[in-house]
């Protein structure tokens, strides 16, 4: 990654932060790109912190001009910024669903239209985006989230036909439950927190929450010229949540 130029977005914190260390570990430049503050982390990896709101369209297009009068050039976009929202949809107002939609899936939209012309610019690079494994299974009270994940998932396939000829590869990393803070929120959020930490660990087959790094392990490896191979694929790193029998 010696040399090459990339934006982590929800760098601030969970597998964000996770992905932005292993990049920078690897050598490469690493722009964090986050609603929340990652001034710390900036620090810590000498990397430049850009504050954006990826549900606004001024605000991804500022984060573009920055990164191109900065570097002039963009590898590798790894977009992990996404919110969750539990509920049945019966509870669930216009404004929770603009902010999980706008979020998770315009969010997306508008952080891969700004990358892919500095992208090609470059001579073409990789986009990892994230999905997860509720892109696949069905849960109860996580249906606008779930939805918004099975979109991205299928607009990366989309992304890897319309940009391939650029040299473009996108691909999409999904997830099992992943100790961050979002997942974090939600077991204490729940009424029962130690049942709902014991039931989200037994999802998997290995029994155990995913750590961060093992995410940022895969959105590395897929965004590495060790993945040329790869595009229009989205892989899970699920801790087996998808494969367990019941
Ligand atoms: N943790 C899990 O179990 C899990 C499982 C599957 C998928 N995911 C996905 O992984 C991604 C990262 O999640 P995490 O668990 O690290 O969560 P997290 O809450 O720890 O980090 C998400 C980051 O995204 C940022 N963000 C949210 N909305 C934003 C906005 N509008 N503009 C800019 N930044 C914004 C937040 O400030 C935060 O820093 C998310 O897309 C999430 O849906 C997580």
């Amino acid at each position: 990654m010696k040399g090459k130029v990339v934006l982590v977005t929800g760098a601030a914190s969970g597998i964000g932060a996770a992905c932005a260390r292993r990049f920078a570990e690897h050598g490469a430049t690493v722009v964090l790109a986050d609603r929340n503050n990652s001034d710390d982390l900036a620090r810590e990896l000498d990397a430049l912190a850009i504050k954006v709101d990826v549900r606004d369209e001024v605000s991804v297009a500022r984060l573009y001009s920055i990164i191109n009068e900065r570097h002039s050039r963009l590898d590798v976009l790894a977009h992990l910024a996404g919110v969750a929202q539990r509920g049945l949809i019966t509870a669930f107002s216009v404004t929770d669903w603009d902010t999980v939609v706008d979020t998770n899936l315009k969010g997306t939209f508008l952080c891969c239209r700004g990358a892919i012309p500095l992208l090609r610019k470059s001579g073409g690079g990789a986009i990892v985006t994230i999905g997860s494994e509720l892109a696949y299974v069905a849960e109860q009270n996580i249906s606008v989230y779930s939805a918004t994940k099975a979109a991205v998932v299928h607009f990366t396939r989309c992304l890897a036909n319309d940009h391939g000829a650029d040299g473009i590869r996108v691909n999409c990393v999904c997830p099992g439950p992943v100790q961050t803070p979002m997942l974090e929120r939600g077991i204490k959020d729940s009424p029962d927190p130690a049942l709902t930490r014991r039931r989200t660990e037994q999802t998997t087959i290995l029994g155990r929450l995913g750590q961060p790094t093992e995410i940022a392990n895969v959105v590395y490896f897929l965004a590495s010229d060790e993945a040329s191979f790869i595009t229009g694929s989205a892989i899970l790193a699920d801790g087996g949540v998808t494969s367990k029998a019941t």
